[in-house]
């Protein structure tokens, strides 16, 4: 079976070192070492230091929330993979939606940024979802197969399996609208029968691939119940420790209880 990843993503919060820390600190003391659920947090990039001191001795995987494809040379404002792999991150966010629609990030750039996550050896979490007119002309399938096929282009199978998906409605993000887990374990459904005909059955068995779109305690045990997702990004409810705990502990419940 697959392990859920729960991830934080913090976005452009907080605001200072301090408070990320203590973030950090109290997701960590909450998490203890339980490892049945895997947990990762994505801080601002000016944060990973701290926070990856704060996480010493913990389980929890240190996200970045972007990569850029070039190593290192003239690309001002950028970070690379290895400048990531060094300051401690596990983990790397690619393509979230706030950088599709909100900064014009292509597939084309997306899948150039995941192959350079995957050359720097961190797992990236590939986020694709459609937007609201897009579900409302029925485009959603049509967006998502863009997406992926895009996305994912040149991957072996090996690697595909590495990769962590995330499906976010792009209507359902910061909205307090969620997919209802029908919608949501339709479209799971839809994405792993995509990964079965392009790598094989027994890769997209293996992918693990998330939910985002205002994840809370309240619908999070609905939503990791379904079988074919593996975990959410979490986006607001992610600014608090306690709030974040208690999805955590919702993918706990869920686990210990065995997915169909
Ligand atoms: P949200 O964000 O949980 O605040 O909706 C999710 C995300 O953007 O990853």
């Amino acid at each position: 079976m697959r392990t859920l990843l729960i991830a934080g993503n913090w976005k452009l919060n907080p605001t200072s070192t301090e408070a990320a820390a203590a973030l950090a600190e109290g997701v960590k003391n909450g998490l203890g070492s339980a490892t049945d659920v895997h947990v990762a947090l994505a801080p601002p990039f000016v944060f990973l230091t701290k926070v990856d001191q704060v996480l010493e001795g913990s389980p929890i995987g240190l996200a970045a929330q972007d990569i850029y494809w070039e190593p290192n040379g003239a690309f001002t404002g950028e970070i690379s993979g290895p400048m990531l792999v060094d300051v401690g991150c596990t983990h790397v966010i690619i393509g979230h939606s706030e950088r599709r629609h909100g900064m014009g990030e292509t597939n084309a750039q997306v899948n150039a940024k995941l192959k350079a996550a995957l050359a720097a050896k961190l797992i990236p979490i590939v986020c694709i979802g459609e937007t609201k007119d897009e579900r409302l002309a029925e485009k959603t399938e049509e967006v998502l197969l863009e997406q992926l096929t895009g996305s994912l282009a040149g991957l072996s199978a090996e690697e595909a399996a590495g990769v962590v998906l995330a499906y976010e409605p792009v209507w359902a993000i910061g909205t307090g609208l969620t997919a209802t887990p029908e919608q949501a374990q339709a479209v799971h459904a839809h994405i792993r029968s995509w990964l079965s005909q392009v790598f094989g059955e027994a890769t997209a068995a293996r992918v693990v691939v998330q939910y985002g779109g205002s994840v809370k305690a309240d619908n999070a045990v609905q939503l990791l119940g379904c079988p074919d997702i593996d975990g959410a990004l979490v986006g607001g409810a992610s600014l608090k420790a306690a709030d974040f705990l208690a999805i955590i502990k919702a993918g706990q419940e869920v686990t210990a209880r065995g997915k169909s």
